[in-house]
């Protein structure tokens, strides 16, 4: 097997189909009894890093967990309620078993007898599915469980997910006293990832560390799956090896088309389209530059919108999602609502507005259970950084024209955006219709 590209997407056709158990079985052969241990060193060995948004590393959450004591429980997360990312529908709806192998992977080598995946109702007949074909075959030893994720963006975070499934509100919760990894699903201890995460797990757990290592770098090994909005406002999924530059991967970032790409998605950051371009696709060097690469969410803003009324948007969005259960989210993010619609959108000029955002980003970062108003500051403290030219425009002189036209990233309140497919265009969630590339 290649070590390179594609890993993850190998197999998919542009026919958009889903990958049985039978051609998965042909595609990667059996997956090995990972019950006689060997798999957390490997995961170790492989530097794998979690694929949600946090980058942390995973053999970490696996070593705490086997530490915990007791029988432990398994999560995969299928949640992905930020609208600009697709990689995780497209992995559960057409590559299924990669992250069923992951999960049951993992809870072979934690001794774990029980596996939930946690998706929208959405992706529920494609991992029925899945599940179904892979109980008759009765090789996995533990059993595998559905359920279904509320339909809203903080519900995948992993105080929110297990609270979900223990019955309860389904928000985030603090959790400094109560870790998941220590006492989650059931009191049990948890290991919850992200289901691309799980998906590298059955790639490592089959072909090992050193394999795993052979694509990208070494201080960054391995693919990730990145979701790429491009000027045209259609996304698709891309496989890259970590380390090559972000221009080469998305075919080239123009910046006569693209005013600026947002990175990491919603609670992610702003960046100009030159050092977008240069940037290695990895998390330390988004770092460097501010940045992050979150859940590997890449969007490209042509010159026809306002940055300014994208961000207002983005954030009066992240408002509606939020739990409201903490200061900061419900004081703290309607008044940067309140701000940015000013500035963005306002009839009257919007005054030191720049200012007062300031002011509110550092008075909601930290504060909250979860790290929803950390994004919402991060994402408006780089539209201030970045567009500084235009929120002084708008300062002085009113909202440009740009600023009316229609919201370019999915919101919630518009039709459902088109995903490029081999079969031309097909709503995203149908089933079958994610696009998927690999790039060097
Ligand atoms: C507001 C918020 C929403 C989140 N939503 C998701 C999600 O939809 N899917 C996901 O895998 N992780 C999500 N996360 C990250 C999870 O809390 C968690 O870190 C991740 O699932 C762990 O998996 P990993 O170690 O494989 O990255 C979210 C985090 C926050 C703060
Ligand atoms: S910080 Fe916001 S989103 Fe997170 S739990 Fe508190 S109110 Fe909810």
């Amino acid at each position: 097997m290649s070590p390179l590209l594609p890993r993850l997407l190998r197999g998919l056709g542009a026919d958009g189909a889903s990958i049985g158990l039978p051609a998965h079985l042909d595609l990667w052969g059996p997956l090995p009894d990972t019950r006689r241990g060997g798999l957390v060193d490997d995961v170790a060995d492989a530097g794998l890093r979690g694929h949600g948004g946090a980058w942390f590393p995973a053999a970490t959450k696996w070593r705490a967990v086997a530490g915990a004591g007791g029988r432990p429980v398994v999560v995969a997360n299928g949640a992905e309620g930020e609208p600009a990312s697709a990689k995780d529908a497209l992995l559960l709806e057409r590559l299924p078993h990669l992250v069923l192998d992951g999960a049951v992977a993992a809870a072979r080598a934690l001794r774990a007898e029980h596996v939930i995946v946690f998706a929208p109702a959405r992706r529920r007949p494609r991992l029925i599915e899945a599940i179904e074909a892979r109980r008759r075959s009765a090789a996995d030893g533990v059993s595998i469980e559905l359920a279904v994720a509320p339909d809203r963006f903080v519900a995948g975070q992993e105080t929110a997910v297990v609270s979900y499934l223990n019955g309860r509100s389904g928000l985030p919760t603090f959790a400094r006293f109560h870790p998941v990894w220590r006492s989650g699903v059931g009191g049990a201890p948890t290991l919850l990832h992200n289901a691309e995460t799980l998906a590298h797990v059955a790639l490592i757990a089959r072909f090992g560390s050193e394999w795993y290592r052979q694509a990208g770098r070494p201080d960054a090994p391995g693919t990730v799956l990145l979701t790429v909005t491009g000027v045209d406002g259609a996304p698709s999924v891309v496989e890259t090896q970590k380390g090559a530059l972000l221009g080469a991967v998305v075919g080239g970032i123009d910046r006569q088309r693209c005013r600026a790409v947002l990175l990491g998605g919603y609670g992610g950051t702003w960046v100009d389209p030159d050092t977008a371009s240069r940037l290695p696709v990895t998390e330390e060097a988004a770092r460097a530059v501010g940045a992050t690469f979150g859940a590997g969410i890449v969007a490209m803003l042509p010159h026809d919108r306002c940055p300014l009324a994208e961000t207002a948007r983005i954030a009066r969005y992240l408002d509606q999602e939020k739990a409201d259960q903490c200061g900061p989210c419900v004081r703290g993010l309607s008044g940067m609502v309140a701000e940015l619609d000013g500035l963005a959108f306002g009839a009257r000029r919007a005054g030191d507005a720049a200012r007062r955002l300031g002011q509110l980003c550092d008075l909601v970062e930290g504060r909250g259970a979860c790290r929803h108003p950390d994004g919402a500051a991060r994402l408006v403290r780089s539209a201030l950084r970045i567009f500084a030219d235009e929120v002084l425009q708008h300062q002085q002189r009113g909202p440009c024209p740009e600023s009316r036209a229609p919201g370019w990233l999915p919101t919630g309140d518009e039709a459902p955006r088109h995903v490029r497919s081999g079969n031309g265009a097909i709503r995203p969630g149908a089933t079958g219709a994610l696009t998927s590339r690999s790039r060097k």
